[in-house]
């Protein structure tokens, strides 16, 4: 029998029960299920990471969906654990679903819901943060004033690399890494080199236009190049972010040999998920490689970093916080929770998970459909009409 899980408990009379895996920032997540004839149960257990024994313990005998995070691994034993408890809805409050296994939620006809669009902005702001403390060595700097180890400015103080005019790569294109790209290329006037597997039109059009707005202004243009190998970024690129999902094609794109085709003095960013990167090469290349800087949000075991990562004055490490705005994190545990309603309701999917904002309207109750489904085709759900 499993240990019992501590919960908190929201209207306790609701037909349908739902779990939170954890507490979400905000109250209308919870309002919202409320309103619906749910009882809400919110996992209160002093525990950062989860595991599969307290979640089943959380699902019970009687669930209808619950919401849970991406540190928890949802596959099999969970998935049919739910589905005997007469469950049929998860949601990952997160937009990357590497932690579910959607071949096992399928065999048991549960949607698998997840969160884009909402944590764009703020997850690009964070890589964009990393590359400008990175480039100008801000925690370095920042330590030494500390120790009170300044004793006056001088010429070679914390020196660092500029980046307007220089070459920022993107490996990963989609939402995060446009919307990066863009922060980039408008914010600091750098180049664009990218790699992915799809064209980013829109991405294009985009650097076209803001270079003829600042050749028609007497400015050196911005320039943009789709990379038709990973190896010409990495070659060409003086600062890269990474923002590809981790699948099997990207688990440790970034090792021993990508890292030797960088220039000496590049940046990198991770703000994707630690493994696309092999930390120990990386470790190895900070060692040897005193110019070069990374800066990264996400780790390949977490919460561990792997062994000397923390003795390295070039490497910049937070602790998983790029999507960690208040606003983001609240409409993160919104769609989570509508993506659940949704489902268990019979609402149908919404039609553009890239359109997220009808729902995020705090003034106006969302629209009747769970706003993303991962699987939703290989489940033949209805897509709504909205
Ligand atoms: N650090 C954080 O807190 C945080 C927050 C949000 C998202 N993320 C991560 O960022 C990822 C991207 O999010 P998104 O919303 O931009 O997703 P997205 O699907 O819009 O973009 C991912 C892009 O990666 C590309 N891609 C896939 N395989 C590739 C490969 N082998 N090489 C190059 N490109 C490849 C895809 O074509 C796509 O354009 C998520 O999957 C998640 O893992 C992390």
């Amino acid at each position: 029998m499993a240990k019992p899980v501590s919960i908190e408990v929201w209207n306790p009379n609701g037909k349908y029960r739902v779990v939170s895996t954890k507490s979400m920032p905000g109250t209308r997540w919870i309002n919202l299920l409320i309103e619906q004839d749910c009882r809400v149960e919110i996992c209160t257990q002093k525990k950062t990471i989860l595991s599969v024994e307290d979640i089943i313990a959380l699902i019970g005998d009687k669930c209808d969906g619950v919401i849970g995070q991406l540190t928890e691994d949802w596959g099999e034993t969970l998935f049919s654990a739910l589905s005997r408890a007469g469950g049929k809805a998860f949601s990952n409050m997160a937009v990357g679903y590497n932690n579910v296994d959607v071949n096992a939620a399928n065999k048991y006809g549960v949607a698998v819901g997840n969160t884009p669009g909402v944590l764009t902005e703020t997850t690009a702001e964070l890589a964009a943060s990393l590359s400008l403390a990175a480039a100008r060595r801000i925690v370095e700097a920042d330590e030494f004033m500390r120790a009170g180890l300044y004793d006056g400015w001088l010429p070679h103080l914390f020196v660092g690399n500029l980046l307007k005019g220089q070459t920022v790569g993107v490996i990963g294109a989609g939402r995060i890494g446009s919307a990066y790209a863009r922060m980039m290329i408008e914010g600091f006037k750098m180049n664009l080199i990218y790699y992915d597997l799809y064209q980013s039109t829109r991405l294009e059009k985009f650097v076209t236009a803001y270079g003829e707005f600042l050749k028609a202004n007497g400015e050196q243009p911005v320039t943009w190049r789709r990379a038709a190998t990973m190896d010409e970024v990495l070659r060409e690129a003086d600062v890269i972010s990474l923002h590809p999902i981790l699948d099997k094609t990207t688990y440790h794109l970034i090792n021993k040999d990508s890292l030797a085709t960088m220039k000496k003095e590049a940046i990198l960013v991770n703000c994707s998920r630690g493994p696309v990167v092999d930390e120990v090469a990386l470790v190895e290349h900070l060692k040897h490689n005193p110019m070069f800087r990374v800066g990264l949000d996400v780790f390949e075991e977490e919460p561990y970093m792997k062994p000397g990562l923390s003795d390295m004055k070039n490497a910049i490490v937070v602790p998983h916080i790029a999507s960690a705005s208040k606003w983001t994190r609240e409409g993160m545990a919104t769609l989570a929770a509508l993506n659940v309603l949704g489902k268990i309701k019979g609402y149908p999917v919404w039609s553009d998970p890239n359109r997220v904002e009808p729902f995020l309207n705090g003034n106006v109750p969302p629209p009747a459909a769970c706003p993303s489904i991962v699987n939703a085709k290989v489940l033949s759900l209805p897509v709504s009409k909205l």
